[in-house]
């Protein structure tokens, strides 16, 4: 008798569950009138002008493969708006590669470095997909709960957990932070730097939210420790350009063409269409955030000052769109049962914080890449269910 098919297959492909937040979000997306704070995602549409470049380029054929690494005019334009931006200095034609997203890059990326036995440090909690990418390459992920330290890598844990681990080749750092917003100043980060150019680690740097930042200006991870630093960063956030999957990697020259190698196998480029949106989002579109920053700035704080008020306490978010919110202590610490009962009770989604990993337990996860009319509607709702379910703490 022949085999099941599916035994043909790699277990641990097989044995690979799909994401939490998937399922939940499965689950509100079932239901009527259900408001949606999950979404990691900028409500706004792509600016006009990028949307022009991409219609012209189609209507010019420009719509054939390019080389790997991306169109060269493109790879230029990258390297000036981050030297303009962030003062990097990046050589268009050998440090940097464009991928199908900052997803894609730490795919490649992992795919190139990791080899089975290996560590990496995943700061938790952290975007969901750090974890499995490190198993997928027969790696182990090493969480450094930040629960207790404001959510932000200490320089001292971080010097603890590389001398514990010996095989940790990548230290996957993200900020600002998904899901909690934080972000680091200068002088946090030059002390992470200070310990990680004592090791043979790399630091994949994932700066996507680097255009939402509220206070202060971002500095770049691989300003401060170039040659240890694969920066990962692209428009998916900063010009609302989630679809058109656009990514960069950047590094030592030596290092970007080994990931690159994988990205060939992987894509061989990315669309022609996307690269000429991005084109124009990185020559003429330096300014599109800043509308957008400053419409999330009002969201974040109507949200943060209504959920104090009920309750809920959060760090300030200095960046990205999410307020990671502490349940309070007269609610249901159980933040899975907590979030899908909110759901059935107000018709109000909002993320569990253990979805995101070690320290996200007994918090919630709030997007505000909403409307302000769903702000409002998610106060309402979350206020009714708190004065319904607290309960009398002794
Ligand atoms: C921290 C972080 N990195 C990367 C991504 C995905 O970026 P991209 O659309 O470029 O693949 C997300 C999306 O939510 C994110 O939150």
């Amino acid at each position: 008798m022949k085999k099941d098919p599916i035994s043909l297959m790699k277990p641990e492909v097989v044995a690979m569950k799909q994401q939490a937040i998937f399922a939940f979000n499965a689950r509100a997306k079932s239901m009527d009138h259900v408001i949606n704070m999950t979404i990691g995602e900028p409500n706004f549409p792509t600016p006009e002008h990028i949307k022009e470049a991409a219609i012209k380029a189609i209507n010019n054929n420009e719509t054939h493969y390019t080389v790997p690494e991306g169109n060269h005019q493109v790879l230029k334009a990258v390297s000036k708006y981050l030297n303009k931006k962030y003062d990097l200095d990046y050589d268009p034609e050998s440090q940097i590669l464009t991928t199908g997203g900052v997803t894609e890059g730490v795919f490649s990326a992992f795919n190139a470095i990791l080899q089975p036995g290996d560590e990496v440090l995943i700061p938790s909690p952290s975007f969901t997909i750090y974890g499995p990418d490190a198993k997928f390459n027969k790696a182990t992920p090493i969480y450094l709960d930040t629960s207790e330290s404001n959510f932000k890598v200490l320089p001292e844990d971080l010097r603890q957990l590389l001398e514990e681990h010996k095989r940790i080749k990548i230290f996957m750092f993200n900020y600002p932070s998904n899901p909690t917003g934080v972000s680091y100043t200068e002088d946090e980060l030059r002390a992470l730097a200070d310990v990680l150019k004592d090791y043979d680690v790399f630091v994949l740097s994932d700066e996507i939210y680097s255009e939402l930042v509220y206070n202060g200006k971002h500095v770049s991870f691989p300003k401060l420790l170039p040659d240890q630093t694969i920066l990962l960063n692209g428009l998916s956030k900063s010009h609302a350009m989630t679809g058109w999957r656009f990514g960069i990697v950047c590094g030592p020259k030596n290092i970007i063409a080994q990931i690159n190698k994988i990205h060939e196998l992987a894509t061989t480029s990315i669309s022609s269409i996307s690269q000429q949106a991005a084109l124009e989002a990185y020559s003429n579109g330096l300014d599109d955030p800043i509308a957008m920053r400053k419409k999330y700035q009002e969201r974040r704080d109507v949200l943060y000052a209504g959920l104090k008020k009920i309750g809920f306490n959060c760090p300030v978010p200095d960046g990205a769109f999410y307020l990671f919110a502490k349940i309070p202590e007269n609610l249901n610490q159980d933040d899975v049962q907590l979030a899908n009962d909110i759901l059935d009770e107000e018709c109000l989604a909002i993320l569990p914080g253990s979805f995101f990993g070690v320290g996200g337990e007994g918090y919630l996860r709030l997007s505000y890449a909403a409307s302000i009319e769903d702000i409002e509607g998610c106060l309402t709702k979350l206020t009714d269910y708190v004065q319904l379910h607290s309960q009398a703490t002794v």
